[in-house]
Order: C-alpha cells, then sequence, then structure tokens
C-alpha cells in the first residue's frame, strides 16, 4: 500500500552541556555535548506532490521565510523529492533547540518514507545540511563528537525541564565566532548514578558569547536560579533558549507558571524528555 500523506514530529533538541575545543582547518569547531529530546516540537505534514512546496503556519510561522534557504526545501532537494510540505512552526527560530535543524531532519525521515525511498545514507546527506541535523534524525539522547555529527546513544534517565526562551535571536556563528573560552575535550560520560553530579561538573561554552550578544540570557538564567527547586539552570546550544532541571514534573509545571507570569513576554515551558 503507498502513503499518500506522512506527519512526522520534529522534537526540540536540548545540549545538557556542551563543551567546545579549538577551532579545526575545516572552520567548525570540535564538540562534545549531551543532546536529549523534549515532547515540544514542530510538526511537519508531507503530501505526495510532483512538485516541492513549503507552507508555514503556527505560532513562531511569521519569523521564517518559505524560499528556498529555507532548510526544509534544502533538505528535500538534496534527497531529489518533491511533496507539498506544511510546516507547523511551534518553536522559537534561531533558539538553541534545534527548530531548524529538527524541521530539516523531519523533512528528510518524512520523504525516505512518502516515497519508501529506503536512502540509507540519510546521516551523510544530514550532516551536510547543518551540524545539528544528525542529532535531530535520531530524535533521542545522544552523546555528540565531531562538529556534532558523530553520534553514540546514550541512555539518560527520565528529566523534567523547562524551558525559556526571551523571544531573542541568537546565529550560532556569530556565538562562535566571539567564542574566547573553551573547556576542551576529553570527558567520558558517567551518567549512570547521578546524571545531575555528572552534569554539575560541566557547563555549556558558548553561554558567555551568547550572554554578550543577548544579555537576556543572563537575566532568563538568573530567573531560574531564583526558584527554590531547580537542580540546574543553562543554556542549550548557541541560545537563547535556558533550560531548567526539576526533581519531577509538579516542580516543572509549578515553575513554568511562576516564570511565565512573570515574565509574559518570554516563551515558557514545561517539558519532558522522549525516552
Ligand atoms: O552546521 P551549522 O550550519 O549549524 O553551523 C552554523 C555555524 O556555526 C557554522 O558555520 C560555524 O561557523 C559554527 N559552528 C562551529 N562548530 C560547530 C558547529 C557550528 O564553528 N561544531
Amino acid at each position: 500500500m503507498t502513503t499518500d500523506i506522512v506527519r512526522v514530529f520534529a522534537p526540540a533538541k536540548v545540549n545538557l552541556f556542551l563543551h567546545v575545543g579549538d577551532k579545526r582547518a575545516d572552520g567548525f569547531h570540535p564538540l562534545e555535548s549531551l543532546a536529549v529530546f523534549v515532547h515540544i516540537g514542530d510538526v511537519l505534514t508531507l503530501e505526495r506532490s510532483s512538485e516541492l512546496s513549503l507552507r508555514i503556519e503556527g505560532p513562531f510561522a511569521e519569523g521564517l521565510s518559505s524560499d528556498g534557504d529555507n532548510l526544509v526545501l534544502k533538505a528535500a532537494r538534496a534527497l531529489n523529492a518533491n511533496a507539498a510540505i506544511t510546516l507547523t512552526k511551534n518553536l522559537p527560530i534561531a533558539s538553541g533547540i534545534g527548530g531548524g535543524s529538527a524541521d530539516a531532519a523531519a523533512a528528510l525521515r518524512g520523504l525516505n518514507e512518502l516515497w519508501s525511498l529506503n536512502r540509507s545514507n540519510l546521516h551523510e546527506v544530514a550532516a551536510d545540511l547543518g551540524s545539528d541535523v544528525p542529532v535531530c534524525i535520531r530524535g533521542k539522547a545522544a552523546w555528540m563528537e565531531g562538529r556534532g555529527d558523530i553520534l553514540t546513544p546514550v541512555s539518560v534517565p527520565a528529566l523534567s525541564l523547562v524551558l525559556v526562551n526571551p523571544r531573542v535571536n541568537v546565529s550560532t556563528a556569530d556565538v562562535f565566532r566571539t567564542l574566547k573560552s573553551r573547556s576542551g575535550l576529553g570527558l567520558r560520560l558517567g551518567l549512570s548514578d547521578d546524571p545531575l553530579r555528572f552534569l554539575m561538573q560541566t557547563k555549556n561554552d558558548l553561554e558567555a558569547p551568547a550572554r554578550n550578544l543577548q544579555p537576556v540570557i543572563g537575566e532568563v538564567l538568573s530567573a531560574f536560579r531564583r526558584l527554590p527547586d531547580v537542580l540546574l539552570a543553562r543554556m542549550s546550544g548557541s541560545g537563547a533558549t535556558c533550560f531548567g532541571i526539576f526533581k519531577d514534573d509538579a516542580s516543572a509545571a509549578h515553575a513554568a507558571q511562576r516564570l511565565s507570569a512573570a515574565n509574559p513576554g518570554w516563551w515558557v515551558r514545561a517539558a519532558k524528555t522522549i525516552q
């Protein structure tokens, strides 16, 4: 039976930590990161068509253009596959939680299924589209190395998170360009007994340069740290989205309510990790 329409969820990615090494000859920075995914994301609907088209709807549709630069269209062209695609944009744009990369990964997965392409090289196609696209194809917790494209599946205990984006865009290239201090590489993953203890020894190296570009990121982190029951507060990816880890879903929901009430302009969501 052929499928005429495919719906794909594009979950947000959260970097629980992100360490950077010295810039490589190809201009990218080697990194080590632990990425998890949450039950919040964009949605792509792909319908069989002889032409390629993209319609964008949803709360963050306005900030995004559906022209040739859109990563969803780039993904379709990379596979040489057409479809009438609708993207429901629920995630803030250029925000350090995947977004465009998650959409591109969802387009690759959706087109692969829609046309039964059986492409075995999706990982390589994904890496050509962006450093974070391969991990978004996986859509589950992974240890990231290389420029983000070398992945090892890991098991991370379920986490109750709150995500906050202060509604400012940050360019990943600008953050890397202004990065001064790097933790370097060589960390060994030791999550088994207590993930929090492991994470406490780590940081996000991109937090300082992103804060310099958008000082409101510091305000978000301070707001998290003022909450009595936050276990860890940190920025994800190249920002500006920050996350807090809470002991359970109820305290995450309560924290999200408080942050939202005190900062009506911010995008605030309680989110559970995908296992
Ligand atoms: O691969 P992606 O398009 O997401 O990267 C955007 C920019 O971020 C790159 O052009 C590069 O300047 C920077 N970057 C980097 N090292 C990485 C990932 C991204 O320097 N590992």
